[in-house]
């Protein structure tokens, strides 16, 4: 078993949101069938997701801890203009070449400090990032703070594993993205194997958080 999905590290005595641990996954990342989207299906899956998740083409996304850069590519290949951003020096070098001649640009830096200076995106995309964070609650105010009028959070995430899941439930990160929200909606991908590349049987899901904007003004 190779430790780089959210269910191994619960099984893993790395400790799971350490830089050097991510720094060192790297090169095997994309082993795994959700994460290099190697299987034609398992990547039309991500396709299809994603094309519902995200505005019309083409858009300014910003994707926070990109890893690889295989979310990034299949949005630049939907027309989209991506910005990514994680703290592996190791992912974000595969992430460019994934990306060369696209129109894409990938950073180091910090996801729950985006270092995006005074850029606003019409989505911030963040698959599987959010629940190791040491501040969750405070990362979506920061991301939602990028929003452009209109714009939207497009959260993946899941509570991964059987005997010691660790994760965010969809209701639990409902109820922190909610004071943020003109609307939400919710994506349950735990019914589609061809995402995962296998039957799965933990909470996954995709949470779609329409910005509200009174609340960039509250905040
Ligand atoms: C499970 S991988 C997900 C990668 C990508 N989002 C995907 O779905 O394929 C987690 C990624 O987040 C990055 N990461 C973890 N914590 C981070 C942080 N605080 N700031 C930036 N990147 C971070 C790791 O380096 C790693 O590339």
């Amino acid at each position: 078993m190779t430790a780089n999905t959210p269910a191994d590290q619960a099984e893993s005595p790395l400790p799971d949101a350490d830089a050097a641990y991510w720094e060192a996954a790297a090169a095997t990342f994309d082993e795994e069938p959700d994460h290099g989207l190697r299987d034609p299906g398992v990547r039309a899956a991500w396709a299809a997701r994603l094309r519902s998740w995200l505005p019309a083409a083409p858009a300014a996304v910003l994707d926070l801890g990109c890893g690889t850069g295989s979310l990034a590519l299949l949005a630049a290949e939907q027309g989209h203009r991506v910005t990514g951003v994680d703290r592996s020096p190791a992912m974000v070098a595969l992430a460019r070449d994934k990306l060369a001649g696209r129109d894409a640009v990938f950073i180091v830096g910090e996801a729950a400090e985006p270092p995006v200076g005074e850029r606003r995106f019409a989505a911030v995309l963040v698959r599987h990032v959010l629940w190791a964070l040491p501040d969750p609650a405070s990362a979506l105010r920061r991301w939602a703070g990028l929003l452009a009028p209109g714009g939207r959070l497009v959260l993946v995430e899941g509570r991964w594993g059987e005997a010691a899941p660790v994760g965010l439930r969809a209701t639990e990160l409902a109820a922190l993205t909610a004071p943020l929200a003109s609307r939400t909606e919710l994506a349950d991908l735990s019914a589609e194997p061809a995402l995962w590349g296998r039957e799965v049987s933990d909470e996954r899901y995709a949470l779609i958080v329409h910005a509200d904007p009174a609340a960039g003004r509250r905040a």
